[in-house]
């Protein structure tokens, strides 16, 4: 699999189509949308009717990260507008369990997110329960922002002890990635990279995929 998946927040919505038609010639595969509810994130996004129409004209998975306080009530939504992976804040507590057995029973894949103040133990005993750990190396809420460095070390403890338990599940990091940074990221164990301004900053975004993509070598 790709393991470039680009964030949509920082496109403009009149670009859009342009711009996911331009990834699918650089071999993205998978691509993330960022849902924000206004209140677990102090900013508001989209919400299901836009994987619908990204679904239509485009043959992408979508990346659903939900940051919302309330994901059970709105998983079910996502999952009905053909969202293929979803994840969900492993902040809300309560919720949890109910969310990945919802996402797991709709044959989707499901993760969990952990916020950069969050302890990377939270999310330990649910490794064997989900397909990916969403690691955040920015405070969710806004694209544009710059990588907290201090993730590198989180991305290094969630890997080993992924290995450790030998669970299937996958190592996302998202925030603030770019063409320079990435390579640190891959290094500490990211199995995926979400980016999203530095693929819509760029002049070629062909470039900047082949660029991000040497960050993982043989590792892809
Ligand atoms: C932040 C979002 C990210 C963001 C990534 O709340 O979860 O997915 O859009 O954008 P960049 O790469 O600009 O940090
Ligand atoms: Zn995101």
């Amino acid at each position: 699999m790709n393991p470039i998946f680009p964030s949509i927040l920082s496109s403009h919505f009149y670009d859009l189509e342009t711009k996911l038609h331009s990834f699918a010639s650089c071999g993205i595969e998978v691509i993330h949308l960022d849902v924000m509810d206004g209140h677990f994130v102090p900013n508001l996004s989209f919400g299901p009717a836009i994987i619908r129409d990204i679904k239509a004209i485009v043959p992408y998975k979508v990346d659903t990260h939900l940051m919302v306080s309330n994901p059970l009530r709105v998983v079910p939504w996502f999952i009905e507008a053909g969202s293929d992976w979803i994840s969900i804040h492993i902040e809300i507590k309560a919720q949890i369990d109910d969310c990945v057995a919802l996402i797991k029973a709709a044959g989707k894949k499901a993760g969990l997110v952990l916020n950069p103040d969050t302890p990377v133990h939270e999310v330990f005993p649910y490794l064997d329960q989900i397909d990916y750990i969403l690691l955040m190396s920015v405070f969710p809420g806004y694209g544009g922002q710059g990588f907290i460095t201090e993730s590198i070390a989180r991305i290094y403890a969630l890997r080993k002890e992924i290995d450790c338990q030998k669970a299937n599940c996958l190592l996302q990091v998202d925030g603030g990635i770019n063409q320079l940074n990435a390579k640190n990221i891959v290094e500490a164990g990211a199995d995926l990279i979400v980016v999203g301004s530095a693929l819509y900053g760029t002049e070629n975004i062909a470039v900047c995929v082949e660029n991000l993509l040497r960050a993982f070598g043989e590792k892809k």
